[in-house]
């Protein structure tokens, strides 16, 4: 086990969907034993709490009252997995407000004593934009279909590879050209590639990186 670096280490994990972000940052989290939060969570719920109480998509203020109500608690909803959900995080992610009323639970999360890891699509540019340690985890849009498929198959979602391999692509296009807080690797982020990768490969390419970073960290402060 690595030691929690201290005082105030965090670690940014971005990159588009079914990267292997998650795994990445989760190990990263076990490994320097600092709290973890899948932001991409956030905008599932409030997409889905949307969906439940009947309200369309395309109203940013019902989906801004969503995310201002949201509460830690209501995160671990297995309903918030689910295909349907990623599509609508990825359309209410778009609204500046939505995103609004989501910083300060993050940046809340990303202050806590001793650290943080959390993973996203602008954690290293827009929450946490001092982070000593940011990745850019990366693979081909055919690699992460595969993956999400696989993924979706596992929790019971038929679904055809195809689809998949369509979400994937509609979901980069919308969460990168979107005004506010695209989906970008910050200008000091580390990119990893995990197309040809295995999960404990990219696990030990990530912790590399970090300890390289935090090398650096340690030097300068
Ligand atoms: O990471 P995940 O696939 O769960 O994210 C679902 C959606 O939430 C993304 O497609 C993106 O639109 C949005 N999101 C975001 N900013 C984050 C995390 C997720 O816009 N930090």
């Amino acid at each position: 086990m690595t030691e929690t670096p201290n005082p105030h280490f965090v670690i940014a994990v971005d990159g588009p969907a079914a990267s292997g972000k998650g795994t990445v940052a989760a190990g990263l989290a076990r490994a320097y034993r600092l709290p973890y939060l899948d932001t991409g969570l956030l905008y599932r719920a409030v997409g889905v709490l949307m969906r439940r109480a009947d309200q369309g998509l395309d109203d940013e203020a019902a989906a801004t009252a969503q995310a201002q109500m949201l509460t830690a608690d209501l995160l671990g909803d297995p309903g918030f997995r689910t295909r349907a959900a990623g599509e609508a995080a990825s359309r209410v992610a778009v609204y500046p407000r939505v995103r609004e009323a989501l910083l300060e639970f993050q940046r809340t999360f990303a202050g806590q004593e001793g650290g943080a890891v959390l993973d996203g699509r602008d954690i290293g540019t827009v929450i946490a934009p001092d982070a000593p340690a940011k990745l850019y985890v990366t693979a081909t849009p055919k690699v992460r279909a595969e993956r999400r498929w696989k993924q979706l198959n596992a929790h019971g979602e038929r679904v055809s590879r195809a689809d998949v391999l369509k979400d994937i692509r509609r979901r980069d296009a919308r969460d990168g050209g979107r005004d506010t807080a695209p989906m970008k690797p910050a200008s000091d982020a580390v990119l990893l590639d995990t197309s040809e990768m295995t999960i404990e490969q990219a696990a030990d390419a990530a912790r590399r990186i970090v300890e390289a970073a935090r090398a650096r960290w340690i030097t300068s402060s």
